[in-house]
């Protein structure tokens, strides 16, 4: 997850390939509830990994149900409907998925079998309505007491005599997790008698009713829906365990990738595996809007293929009641259409994670497009000349997924040629509500053309702390890092393994083409494994840096190496630090630093790292070793260690560490937009 405080996505110009999409929240915690209520034991394959499916597995472990999770998949054994524990208290976050259904559970499970369980969230959920339910349950005779507020969780559930003879009546037109949590618990208590349940109000958010319906239908609950009025759980129904069970991946989820696909999958298609045509879930209905405005989409039980079908996209006026927040990445896909597209019937945006029409409206306007906004309807016209847009996502996960859609803007149809532009994401880390790996998983798909990638280049003397400014610039932007020194670390520790002569030069050239090549070679943040062996300590060692700047000196070595340091060029940019990125390597980079620092400051930090290490050290033979090193690196005939022409220079002798990356951060932030105009003149999609 990326954890930046806002993420620049370049310019995108394609999209292909295969991406696994994180499994639905709303199936994730229905089926984990009947899991935990069935006899016998369940396998959940993959299950969402987020907050609210985590208070849920934590209630049912505390409940008393055995859990044993890998990864994305647990083995859950269920209760049987006998309750292990007779008290618990359970703190379920801010996940009505959890609170909503365990209340009616546990209500009737603490009626009929004695026992007192409280259920509490955190502050917003104890402002979230639970009233329309404890009044269903209460006329069943199920002591409920709210103890905050009436109608608001806490809850504390406390026994009762169990009376079921009366109709059960529960409201449908404020939430449908009312009626869901009544038709995933009632199955517990329906063994004498059949169940019926009353809505009382038109009933909404249908499409989550029939998840419902379907997933209980799996554990063997077959009820009888009349209308949307009425359902009847048959008399002697059993939670069954259907043994395996896999969670689909969510649909709203998967609707950035379809659109990807529509905009961008021309050489290949974007390919979603997890989720199919005949899904439980209602916003794959998606599907047929994406098709309405052009996407060509094919589809199996389990998977979709979308690539881009008619060019540019159709503007649609269309109904989007059904589809809510997936219709949100319909507006943005309104950006890449030839007219004006109306989403209508969308008031629901107005009270999500935050009022959507409003913050849609004013981030689309902010990259150049016409936007007219009503209570309940969007009406967007692309723009006229694409701008720059530092996008503000609300703390909402759907803004931040449906903006990056915006970075393909290259390939939009009023694009200026050479013109691309670059798209800020702010506070990115939103997305960890649903999609935690969604930035990582579209630059999975995503194509451009590596000049189109920022990078930035940090060149300067041994020691002078370019590993250390250069990794914490790739982490604060999110981007790649590559310490080129390494590579030639590597191919000198190699040439000494192999006993080679460092002045053989056909032989050490020879060593360097090899290296990820024949000899793989792996990073894993600070460390790194050549040929499956951790060799981080032994790079670190002084006479690794000696051996790696004499053969550094060699031309063809240094030639050998080019392209395997031009492939850490990926997206979303790239930290570069050594002695030529600037130079030689990058010269296109958007920002050159070169740091240097006085060679008696470098002998002390490297000789205070090697005795914190526990190595020994003598200063001045390091202070002799360094500015060997550094003459040597200096005079060298190809690449010599100098400053780009373009480089802003920094001395860090007197700076922290966290000043000299402040400082170069500042220059970055200063600096943006950061798209390369020599790049992306001849732009067709990849
Ligand atoms: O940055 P470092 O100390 O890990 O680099 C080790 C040696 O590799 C350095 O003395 C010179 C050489 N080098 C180079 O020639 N070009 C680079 N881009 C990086 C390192």
């Amino acid at each position: 997850m990326y954890t930046t405080d806002f993420l620049d996505i370049p310019p995108l110009l394609g999209a292909g390939g295969t991406v696994r999409l994180p499994g639905s929240k709303s199936i994730s915690n229905r089926v984990l509830l009947l899991a935990g209520l069935s006899e016998g034991t369940t396998v959940v394959h993959d299950l969402l990994a987020s907050d609210d499916t985590r208070v849920m597995l934590d209630a049912l472990r505390t409940l008393g149900c055995a859990l044993d999770q890998t990864d994305d998949t647990v083995r859950i054994t269920g209760l049987g409907g006998t309750l292990a524990v007779q008290n618990a208290s359970l703190f379920l976050g801010n996940a009505g998925t959890a609170m909503r259904p365990l209340t009616a559970a546990l209500a009737l499970l603490s009626a009929t079998q004695g026992g007192t369980f409280t259920l509490s969230g955190v502050p917003r959920m104890h402002e979230r309505p639970i009233g329309d339910l404890v009044n269903a349950l209460r006329p069943l005779g199920c002591h409920i007491e709210c103890t905050g507020q009436e109608g608001y969780p806490p809850l504390r559930l406390a026994g009762g005599t169990l009376n079921l003879s009366a109709p059960i009546r529960v409201r449908g037109d404020v939430s449908s997790q009312f009626l869901t949590a009544l038709l995933l618990a009632l199955p517990l208590v329906s063994q004498p008698q059949a169940l019926t349940i009353e809505v009382e109000g038109e009933l909404i958010s249908k499409p989550y009713i029939e998840i419902t319906l379907n997933l209980l239908a799996r554990f063997g609950i077959h009820v009888e829906r009349h209308g949307w009025e009425r359902f009847v759980i048959p008399q002697g129904s059993r939670y069954q365990s259907p043994g395996e069970i896999h969670v689909e991946a969510d649909a709203s989820s998967a609707s950035y990738f379809i659109a990807a696909g529509a905009l961008a999958g021309t050489r290949q298609p974007v390919r979603l595996e997890g989720v199919g045509a005949a899904s439980i879930q209602g916003d794959i209905r998606f599907i047929e809007a994406a098709r309405a405005m052009g996407a060509q989409i094919n589809s199996g039980p389990n998977w979709l293929e979308v690539r881009r079908g008619s060019w540019p996209l159709t503007a649609v006026d269309m109904d989007c009641n059904h589809i809510p927040d997936a219709a949100m990445t319909l507006a943005v896909m309104a950006l890449y259409a030839q007219g004006t597209t109306r989403l209508r019937n969308i008031a629901s945006w107005r009270v999500k994670e935050t009022d959507r029409i409003a913050a849609m409206a004013t981030e689309l306007r902010k990259l150049g497009a016409s936007v007219v906004e009503g209570e309940d309807f969007i009406e967007v016209t692309p723009p006229a000349q694409w701008q720059h847009a530092s996008i503000h996502t609300y703390d909402d996960h759907r803004m931040a997924m449906c903006f990056a859609l915006a970075a393909f803007n290259p390939l939009a149809p009023m694009a200026v040629p050479g013109r691309p532009i670059s798209v800020r994401i702010e506070d990115p880390r939103c997305v960890g509500k649903t999609f935690p790996d969604f930035f990582e998983t579209l630059f999975q798909v995503a194509q451009t053309d590596p000049a189109l990638i920022p990078v930035i280049t940090i060149d300067g003397p041994t020691a002078s702390g370019k590993g250390t400014l250069a990794s914490t610039l790739a982490t604060r932007l999110g981007y790649q890092f590559l310490d080129s020194g390494s590579l030639y670390r590597v191919t000198g520790l190699v040439v000494s393994q192999r006993g080679i002569d460092p002045d053989d030069h056909a032989a050490v050239t020879a060593v360097a083409r090899q290296i990820g090549q024949e000899i793989s070679l792996r990073f894993d943040g600070h460390k790194v494994w050549l040929d499956g062996l951790e060799v981080s300590e032994h790079l670190r060692q002084e006479s690794a840096g000696q051996m790696a700047s004499r053969i550094s000196a060699i031309p063809t070595v240094r030639q050998a190496l080019v392209d395997l340091q031009l492939n850490f060029r990926g997206l979303p940019g790239l930290v570069a630090d050594g002695r030529d990125m600037g130079t030689v390597i990058f010269p296109d980079a958007g920002l050159k630093v070169f740091l240097t620092a006085t060679v008696q400051e470098r002998a002390e930090r490297r000789y205070n790292q090697l005795i914190s290490k526990g190595f020994s050290a003598n200063l001045a033979e390091i202070c002799a070793d360094l500015e060997v090193r550094d003459l040597r690196d200096r005079t060298r005939a190809v690449s010599p260690l100098q400053p780009a022409q373009d480089a802003r220079m920094l001395d860090n002798s007197a700076l922290t560490s966290e000043r000299s990356s402040e400082t170069v951060l500042g220059w970055w932030v200063d600096g943006w937009p950061h798209v390369n105009v020599n790049a992306g003149t001849d732009v067709k999609p990849i």
